[in-house]
């Protein structure tokens, strides 16, 4: 079996350094900077300038790993809008873009494709959705469900996608959607299945204490380390 994709989120130049570093294959400017870096509840209030400014700052930091910046909420309504959008973040240094949805954003994706803009796909759960979700579930428990999202992922390789992201997809399904189509599947919250895998920094290395996802694990303790290093720093002064 091949050595699975690896891909984790980046939101700053230290953190996109340290990553790129290490030898992880795909940094994404996840738009979770909404919560891990800026402390709000979900994802839906960030900006496409945000993006922009966080995108920035990765690009400085990422020399090797291929940078992906996320479409956030509300910017990619239309084929032309999710163009000037996606232009935004190459400008601001992106190697392609990541934007959430199946059906609804094919025509969408053409018209990237037509630009020549690399689009990573993403299905299952959607954290842009939250709100009309009422939560954050796990998709494809059901046949209808499962095919429907099969059936999805086929139409966004069709359209262009070079990737798609599959966030908590029952393992069975994320395996069916794998074996279906031809580019990669990179799973968060979606089994082994996958040809590569997606973590959020802060969980992999431990800097989000509050609140750590159950498929979550956490490799480092980079919480301890700063509450230490700051409590020796005020005893010491
Ligand atoms: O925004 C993000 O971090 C993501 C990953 C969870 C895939 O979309």
């Amino acid at each position: 079996m091949q050595q699975p994709i690896s891909a984790i989120t980046a939101y700053d130049y230290p953190s996109a350094r340290l990553c790129d570093e290490a030898g992880v294959q795909l940094i994404l400017v996840g738009d979770s900077l909404g919560m891990v870096v800026a402390g709000c509840e979900d994802t839906t209030s960030v900006t496409l300038d945000h993006m922009v400014y966080h995108t920035e700052m990765v690009r400085r930091g990422v020399t090797k790993a291929v940078l992906v910046s996320d479409l956030p909420i509300d910017t990619y309504q239309t084929p032309e809008m999710t163009l000037e959008s996606a232009t935004r973040l190459m400008a601001a240094g992106a190697d392609a873009v990541k934007l959430e949805g199946g059906f609804g954003q094919i025509a969408k994706l053409e018209r990237l494709r037509e630009a020549k803009i690399p689009v990573c796909a993403h299905i299952g759960m959607l954290p842009q959705r939250v709100k009309e979700e009422g939560g954050y579930k796990k998709k494809g428990k059901s046949e209808a469900e499962a095919e429907k999202l099969i059936e999805s992922a086929a139409l966004l390789e069709a359209a262009g996608a070079f990737a798609i992201v599959l966030e908590s997809v029952v393992p069975e399904v994320a395996g069916a959607i794998t074996e279906r189509i031809d580019i990669p599947t990179i799973g968060i919250g979606a089994g082994s299945q996958c040809d590569g895998q997606i973590r959020v920094l802060h969980d992999v290395i431990g800097a989000y204490p509050w609140f750590v996802p159950p498929f979550a694990t956490v490799y480092g303790n980079v919480s301890d380390v700063v509450k230490n290093s700051v409590e020796k720093y005020i005893s010491d002064i």
